[in-house]
């Protein structure tokens, strides 16, 4: 094949350099926009004890997509993992997902890379792939394998799920800093897995509403409040363990182990397609949406605490003898000391899918969450915010996903989801 140098007459550097020069680098206020742009397109390793996109400093841009697997021969969904492996080992380094151009003398061939990502740098492209509950049915003969942690989530009050929106056998989040590479990305594997897989949904995403690294400045949701202040992030490396990674099983009696061993080193990802009633929030008084999450707009303060990042006191009582975070507030129903300790490693996007013929924004947050046991962690903390948070006569949750998201993959001997097969 042709490869994405040699058409271009450039060298590493130079791709680098040519692509690094087509981006639009969007850094935030705080962070630094030289260093921001050299970041912005640089290569995430592939190979790791954990899948990359998970506590990577959360990129710019989304693009995650559901499929339901269309084969019923187990050969060929293990087949199809290994392509896929291999085509993200290559995309996430800056390389098109296989030889561009005629291949194996067959010139009438279609191209095994869609061409439209060609010259453009890595832009911190990570790949990361769920199974969800539906794969361990009877099609795989994976049923024996299925982590009890695996089961579906229950009905939360208020939800409108959308089947067609939700579920899913396979997932796979696409996260860059340009949105045409990580397009490119899912086009390529949706491409590869022609005849084995068939697309449920799939969702874009733009600017990040986490941070996942104490580097990063904390972005803006669309209801405009700083979101991923009191985040799980990545130098809380003691606290991932807890809440993060599945451990290894070790018998003990305390309902930690989860009849997985496969899924050691890997995670449980929670997706919920929240949509917002954006034109209703923006006729609310800047009190009351501040009461609502509990934190000011402007600061990100929690109220009764000067900075964003200052712990909040449930304590603290105004002269009127209520307390200055509201009982129903989001973050203090939200808040791990609601719920035992339990936290959660949020990672979601803002979305708008144009407008819904009524004449509003169809906008919202794609909610993306990693933990090590979504039951014990997702399901107290939205079950109380279902409940009681005032927010929700401001959104409406679309869609709803939960994902096993396996360890990572080693080197180039090992693909997606080995220990499972
Ligand atoms: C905190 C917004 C949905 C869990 C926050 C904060 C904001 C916010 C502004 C404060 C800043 C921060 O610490 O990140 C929203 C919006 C949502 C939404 C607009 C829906 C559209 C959810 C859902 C969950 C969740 C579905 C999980 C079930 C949390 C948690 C915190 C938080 C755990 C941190 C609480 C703390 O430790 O202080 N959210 N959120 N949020 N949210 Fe949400």
């Amino acid at each position: 094949g042709i490869s994405r140098r040699k058409l271009f007459g450039l060298g590493a550097a130079g791709v680098a350099a040519a692509g690094a020069g087509t981006l639009a680098v969007r850094s935030l206020p705080g962070e630094d926009a030289t260093t921001h742009a050299a970041a912005t397109s640089d290569a995430v390793p592939f190979y790791g004890e954990h899948q990359a996109g998970i506590v990577t400093p959360a990129q710019d841009r989304l693009h995650f997509v559901a499929f339901d697997v269309t084969t019923k021969d187990r050969a060929e969904l293990v087949d199809l993992l290994q392509s896929w492996t291999a085509a993200a080992a290559r995309m996430t380094q800056g390389q098109e997902a296989g030889a561009f151009g005629a291949v194996g003398g067959v010139p009438e061939a279609p191209p095994d890379d869609t061409g439209e990502a060609l010259g453009l740098p890595a832009s911190g492209l990570t790949l990361t792939i769920g199974f969800g509950p539906t794969l361990f049915d009877e099609r795989f003969g994976l049923a024996g394998r299925k982590p009890k942690a695996l089961a579906d989530l229950p009905k939360f009050p208020g939800d409108a799920l959308l089947p067609e929106l939700s579920g899913g056998d396979l997932c796979v989040q696409a996260c860059a800093h340009d949105p045409q590479v990580a397009v490119h990305a899912i086009r390529n594997l949706a491409r590869i897995g022609f005849g084995r897989v068939s697309v449920r949904y799939s969702q874009l995403g733009f600017g990040r509403t986490s941070s996942t690294s104490r580097a990063q400045a904390t972005p803006r949701n669309l209801m405009g409040f700083k979101d991923g202040t009191a985040n799980l992030k990545l130098e809380d490396t003691a606290m991932l363990g807890d809440h993060l990674w599945v451990a290894a099983e070790d018998g003990a009696d305390d309902g930690a182990d989860d009849g997985a061993d496969w899924l050691t080193g890997g995670s449980y990802l929670v997706t919920r397609k929240i949509r917002m009633h954006i034109e209703t929030w923006d006729r609310t008084s800047l009190a009351e949406q501040e009461a609502i999450i509990g934190r000011t707009k402007g600061e990100g303060a929690a109220h009764g605490s000067a900075k964003e990042f200052d712990e909040p006191d449930f304590t603290r009582k105004g002269p009127d003898g209520e307390s200055l975070i509201a009982d129903v507030a989001h973050v203090r129903l939200a808040h791990p000391s609601s719920h035992g300790g339990v936290r959660m490693l949020r990672r979601g996007y803002n979305f708008v899918d144009g407008s819904d013929g009524l004449g509003r924004l169809d906008a919202g947050l794609f909610f993306i969450s990693y933990q090590r046991d979504a039951h014990r962690q997702f399901v107290p903390v939205q079950l109380a915010l279902a409940r009681q948070d005032v927010l929700n006569e401001y959104i409406k949750h679309v869609s709803s996903g939960l994902f096993a998201v396996p360890p990572g993959v080693r080197d180039a001997g090992d693909y997606w989801g080995r220990a499972l097969f």
